[in-house]
Formats: structure tokens, C-alpha cells, sequence
């Protein structure tokens, strides 16, 4: 098996954290990098500072032995064989990805080049990305000989971010020599042989022994428009199912019947087909604006994102005309909300649909009592606690006296309350669901008025 290669991950945010402990897990020696002296030094001390399923373990297997944190990128260059550029690449006021990072960290590792190095795209970039980190490693000086440029893009979801490194769908490389594939086929042989699955020290409940994840070689572009065309294509798979509840609801027909017979059939699939308040998080709404203003530049009518976009956004303005539908006035009402986080399993809330919804119910006058188990924190430095906004210790906290109660993401807890005890806590036994959480009987049985997404009501 190929082991103890030596890799660079610059960049310790989600996907660059994540990689960097899964590739010590696969048996190689990192060092990730991050220009933040607190972060590293969070990270040297075992903290994650993200809330992630088996990361604060795996960080702890291997910080300061098999991953070392550091600052200096130009050491991290030197010592590597492979350098994965895992920093942000965010939205810029136009729609286009902000690659100011990108090329920050390709100018450091033109300086610091010594030897062959493939330079790996990880982070989420614009097709044409690759051929821009090549002008500026050549602008700098850098012989044509001394590197390759290699986009390897990362499908992990938050929340299930370990598992879903160690067991991919695919893997996607885009090189355009064979040389930079070599490596990269060295990097993820642990797991395209098997071999990493038979591992005795396997992390329970995440690796068991699976069918090697298939590794897909691509020229570069096209790995590139890859990674932007999954994220769309799933935004999109989302906003079609929203949209078809929303015909459910004008027809009194069931999504979740019909989502499960459109992905009984093998050519649709089963998922992504679960309708709610929209997508948000760190991707889909960012990649989604990217891909379109790619296609734009290119000349490209893809005004299909227009619509994705577009059907997401209306998503949580009707569901604040269901709560007002429940509530006939919201002026001064007291509502209890849960989540806050973008989906279930995380404390992330960027582009968080339930943020949104919260600011829109306080901007209509009313007060809001908010609960998430893991992103209360990060809501509050956002969005302070005040005379019309509490956050609660309890879903059943969140719920006490409130005129109705509202599920806003899709945590596991909330899918398991105590319905009698919640009943006891309300005011009023309204509960409006954004993501399906309950079957409509059984909330009917226990006394509430139940409203949800594309699903009548039980009578
Ligand atoms: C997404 C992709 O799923 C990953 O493959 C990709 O690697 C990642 O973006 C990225 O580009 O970094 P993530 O943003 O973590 O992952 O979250 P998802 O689980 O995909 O959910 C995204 C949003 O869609 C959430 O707000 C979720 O609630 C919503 N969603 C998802 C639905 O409303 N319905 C669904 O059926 C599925």
C-alpha cells in the first residue's frame, strides 16, 4: 500500500481540516497550513473549532505527529510532494467566486518551490482556475517542468464530513499530464485498493469495510466544471421538489408520495427529493451563483439557476405566509423557533434559511425564542439577543407560552420531542414544520394543528 507520502493542506476551514486528518488517516504525513496564528494553535491544542462527527477524534489520533499545524507555507512547499489548496473562494458582490486566496497562496508557493510539486485544486473554483495558478507559478519564475497544476474537488457534506472523505461516491481527478495523475492516484490509493478498509483501527460507525470508491481521470477543466455542475445540479433537484410541493399543497397531493415515486425510478433517485425552506449553507447558494455567472461570461444562457435560485428564495416567504395563515396577525406574537443552524448535524448558519426566517419574523413585529442545539453561538454573534429576541436552553424552553412553534432545520433531536410535554409548553398547540419532520396523524392525535411542506393536513 502507498503510505507516508508527504502532503500540504493549506487552509483549515471545513474542507482543508477534514482532509488533512483523513489523509493521516489513509496513512500519509501532512502539514496543514493556515495564515490564522489562534486557529493553529487551537488546532495544535486538539480543538476543532467546528462541529463535526469524528473529527475532534481523529484530530486528537494524529495532531502534532502524523498532522502538523503551522503557519509558514513556504516550509509546508518545501517538504511536500503535493500541495491541496483548500482556502475559501467566496462570493463576490457580482455572483463570481472570490479567488484572491487562491492566487495569495499560488504566489507564496512560487517563492518557496524547490522541487517537483503538484499544486492541487481542492477548494471549489471556476473552471479556467487551474490555468491561472499555471500563468502565476510562470509569472513568478517558476520552470514549466517544476510543477503541475491537478483539480481534485471535494464532495463532503457538513455533518458528515469524515465519512463521506473516507467513503466517497467517486473520486475526480483532473490532470492534464500523467505524471501529476500518478501522484494523485498514489494519494488515494489507500482507498481504491481497499486497502484502508481493512484497517483493524477502522473509526466505528463510519468505516466499515466498503467497495473501493471508483477514481475518475479528467482533464482539468473538466473536473472543475464537475464539482460546479454536482452542486448545481442538487440545488436544482431541490428547487424542483420545492416547487412540486408548493403544486401539492394547491392540490391537496402528498410530496413525500410523490418524491418517493419519482425516486423509485433509477434514473431520478431517492435524494436530494426532500422538500423545506430552501437550501442554504457555505455551498449551494455561493456555486450555484458562480456556475451562473460562468456560464454568463461564457455567453452561455444557463438562466435555468436564474429559476433555481428564484424558486429557493420564494420557499421562505411562503412559509411565513403559512405561519400567518396559522396566526392570522403576527404583530407582537410570540413564537418559538427551532434551529438555526443551515441543516441538521451542524453549527454552521452561513446562508442559514432559518436565520433568514427568524430576522423576517422579528421585521413583521414579532418575538422569538430560538433554540439549536449547536449554533446558538454563532447566531449570537450575528444576530444579538434583544427585547423581541431569546435564545433558549431547551426545545421545550423555546416553546413555553409561544403562540406557535416552528421547526426551521432539520436536527435529529427535534425529530424525536416529547409531543405531550411540547403540548404542555405552548400557548396554543400550533406547530408549523418547515422540513417534515412528524407524520401528520400522529401530531393530530396529540392535540396540535400540524401544518408542513407539501403535505396535507390530517383531518
Ligand atoms: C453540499 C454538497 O452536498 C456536497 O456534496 C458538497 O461537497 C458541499 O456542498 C460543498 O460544496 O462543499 P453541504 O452544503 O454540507 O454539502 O450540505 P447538504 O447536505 O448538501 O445540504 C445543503 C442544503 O440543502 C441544506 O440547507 C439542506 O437542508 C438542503 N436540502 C438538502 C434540502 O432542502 N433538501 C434535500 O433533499 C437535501
Amino acid at each position: 500500500m502507498a503510505k507516508d507520502m508527504q502532503i500540504a493542506v493549506v487552509g483549515s476551514g471545513y474542507v482543508g481540516l477534514v482532509a488533512a486528518v483523513c489523509f493521516a488517516e489513509m496513512g500519509h504525513d501532512v502539514i496543514c497550513v493556515d495564515n490564522d496564528e489562534r486557529k493553529v494553535a487551537a488546532l495544535q491544542g486538539g480543538d476543532t473549532l467546528i462541529h463535526e462527527d469524528h473529527l475532534p477524534e481523529l484530530l486528537n489520533r494524529y495532531r502534532n505527529t502524523k498532522v502538523r499545524f503551522m503557519t509558514d507555507l513556504a516550509e509546508a512547499t518545501r517538504e511536500s510532494q503535493a500541495i491541496f489548496i483548500a482556502v475559501g473562494t467566496p462570493q463576490s458582490e457580482t455572483g463570481d467566486a472570490d479567488l484572491s486566496y487562491v492566487e495569495a497562496v499560488a504566489c507564496e508557493i512560487a517563492r518557496s518551490i524547490n522541487s517537483y510539486k503538484v499544486i492541487v485544486e481542492k477548494s471549489t473554483v471556476p473552471v479556467y482556475t487551474n490555468e491561472w495558478i499555471r500563468k502565476v507559478m510562470e509569472r513568478n519564475g517558476v520552470a514549466r517542468d517544476l510543477f503541475d497544476v491537478v483539480s481534485n474537488p471535494e464532495f463532503l457534506r457538513e455533518g458528515s464530513a469524515v465519512s463521506d472523505f473516507l467513503h466517497p461516491d467517486r473520486i475526480v481527478v483532473g490532470s492534464d499530464t500523467a505524471r501529476a495523475a500518478a501522484v494523485l492516484a498514489e494519494v488515494y490509493a489507500p482507498l481504491t485498493t481497499g486497502a484502508y478498509y481493512t484497517n483493524a483501527n477502522l473509526i466505528p460507525g463510519v468505516c466499515s469495510v466498503a467497495a473501493p470508491p471508483v477514481l475518475l481521470n479528467t482533464s482539468t477543466k473538466s473536473a472543475e466544471i464537475i464539482k460546479h455542475a454536482s452542486n448545481a445540479f442538487l440545488a436544482l433537484k431541490i428547487s424542483f421538489i420545492n416547487a412540486v410541493s408548493n403544486l401539492c399543497e394547491a392540490t391537496d397531493a402528498n410530496v413525500e408520495q410523490v418524491a418517493r415515486g419519482m425516486g423509485l425510478d433509477s434514473r431520478i433517485g431517492p435524494k436530494f427529493l426532500r422538500p423545506g425552506i430552501g437550501y442554504g449553507g457555505s455551498c449551494f447558494p455561493k456555486d450555484v451563483a458562480a456556475f451562473r455567472s460562468v456560464a454568463e461570461q461564457l455567453g452561455i444562457d444557463f438562466s435555468l439557476l436564474t429559476e433555481v435560485e428564484k424558486i429557493n428564495e420564494s420557499q421562505k416567504k411562503r412559509f411565513l405566509s403559512k405561519v400567518r395563515s396559522a396566526l392570522w396577525t403576527l404583530r407582537g406574537k410570540r413564537i418559538g423557533v427551532l434551529g438555526l443552524a443551515f441543516k441538521g448535524e451542524t453549527d454552521d448558519i452561513r446562508e442559514s434559511p432559518a436565520i433568514d426566517l427568524v430576522e423576517m419574523l422579528l421585521a413583521e413585529g414579532c418575538s422569538v425564542a430560538a433554540y439549536d442545539p449547536a449554533a446558538i453561538k454563532r447566531t449570537e454573534e450575528i444576530m444579538p439577543a434583544s427585547t423581541t429576541l431569546r435564545y433558549a436552553s431547551s426545545s421545550y424552553d423555546a416553546a413555553q407560552d409561544a403562540d406557535a412553534l416552528l421547526i426551521l432545520t432539520d436536527w435529529q433531536e427535534f425529530a424525536t420531542l416529547d409531543l405531550t410535554e411540547m403540548h404542555k409548553a405552548l400557548r396554543y398547540p400550533i406547530v408549523i414544520d418547515g422540513r417534515n419532520l412528524y407524520d401528520p396523524s400522529v401530531m393530530l392525535q396529540h392535540g396540535f394543528t400540524y401544518l408542513s411542506v407539501g403535505r396535507p393536513a390530517a383531518h
